[in-house]
């Protein structure tokens, strides 16, 4: 039996709790782990790291609760009615490892339209060897909605290979090279531009819908778009209707509403359409585990947590 407020809730699927437990026992091997459902006396929890999918209303079983780490970068779900208990903390991750590789999944997706793949491929199938318009490097906008931790990274990865970059926050911002936009008249200003679109917002009541009718319609006819954020940031009638129309000539989606996405949706079949199975950037444990310890460390004695969720701002 513990002292109270002593031990650590692990709660995510099945195939990762000895992994995240293994990670956290590696910064800190006197932490003592409880595998959700299994939490042993409530009043022992003083931490949760959780899994986007816990039920923030089972976390009021714990009175001495003083801190809930979620194991992503977004915390849509946490948030959620009922969202956490009263007064409790909410720390999200910022990770090199995450960044790094949402990074990649933006610049696998920015070349393939940039470089022309889904016309090479389809001349590939039909043995039709013949060269398309040079792609000017310089001449393709790119314009990047949300300029946090993955939009900001994606936005100097991209301006280092060459691309004019724009990007879009809540707040104004400054970033080398990037040509900065924020709030409503911000926004139309940089769609009107984005020859290719990405998405890295977090889903807020703000942004829900965003790349919709009206967002799709200001890009330049023909442009491309990019969702690596939440499927609910895009309505699909709406991006479906501009594919159709050639207003959108192609989008890459690694994010649905519902989640998996049903068999039957139109995006699975669509030509011009490239899905992924949320696995643009999933956490390593391993990597992620350092700044979890130090939060739980933080909030045993008191100081302030690192990676802190805005509970008004939405993120
Ligand atoms: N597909 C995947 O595998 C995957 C993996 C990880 C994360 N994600 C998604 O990516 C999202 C972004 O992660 P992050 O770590 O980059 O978040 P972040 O650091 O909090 O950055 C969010 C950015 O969005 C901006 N923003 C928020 N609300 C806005 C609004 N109403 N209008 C304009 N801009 C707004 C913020 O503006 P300010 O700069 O003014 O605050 C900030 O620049 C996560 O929330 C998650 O949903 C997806």
């Amino acid at each position: 039996m513990g002292a109270a407020g002593t031990a650590v809730l692990l709660s995510t699927k099945a195939n990762a709790m000895a992994d995240w437990a293994a990670a956290l026992r590696e910064v800190d091997p006197t932490l003592a782990i409880r595998f959700f459902p299994e939490a042993g006396d409530p009043a022992e929890i003083e931490a949760a790291v959780v899994w986007t999918s816990h039920d923030m209303a089972e976390l009021r079983r714990y009175p001495n609760l003083r801190l809930i780490v979620s194991m992503g970068a977004g915390v849509d779900h946490l948030l959620r009615p009922p969202g956490p208990p009263p007064g409790i903390p909410v720390a999200r991750l910022v990770d090199l490892r995450l960044t790094q590789a949402m990074t990649e999944w933006v610049l696998l997706n920015v070349l393939r339209f940039h470089r022309q793949d889904p016309e090479y491929r389809a001349q590939q199938a039909a043995r039709v060897w013949e060269e398309l318009a040079a792609p000017d490097t310089a001449q393709r906008r790119i314009g990047i909605l949300g300029l946090g931790a993955l939009g900001g990274a994606a936005a100097r990865a991209l301006l280092a290979l060459g691309f004019p970059v724009m990007g879009w926050s809540r707040r104004p911002k400054s970033l080398e090279g990037v040509e900065c936009h924020h709030g409503a008249a911000g926004l139309t200003a940089m769609l009107k531009r984005s020859d290719i679109l990405v998405c890295l917002l977090p889903l807020t009541p703000e942004t829900r819908g965003i790349l919709g009718r009206e967002a799709l319609a200001a890009l330049p006819r023909g442009a491309f778009v990019i969702n690596g954020a939440r499927g609910g940031h895009a309505d699909d009638a709406a991006l479906l209707a501009a594919l159709e129309s050639g207003q959108v000539a192609g989008a890459a989606l690694d994010v649905f509403e519902p989640e998996p996405l049903p068999a039957e949706h139109p995006y699975w079949g669509h030509p011009r359409v490239f899905v992924t199975p949320h696995a643009a950037s999933i956490t390593i444990p391993r990597s992620a585990a350092p700044q979890v310890v130090e939060n739980i460390h933080r909030a045993r004695q008191g100081r302030p947590l690192i990676n802190l969720v805005d509970f008004a701002a939405g993120y």
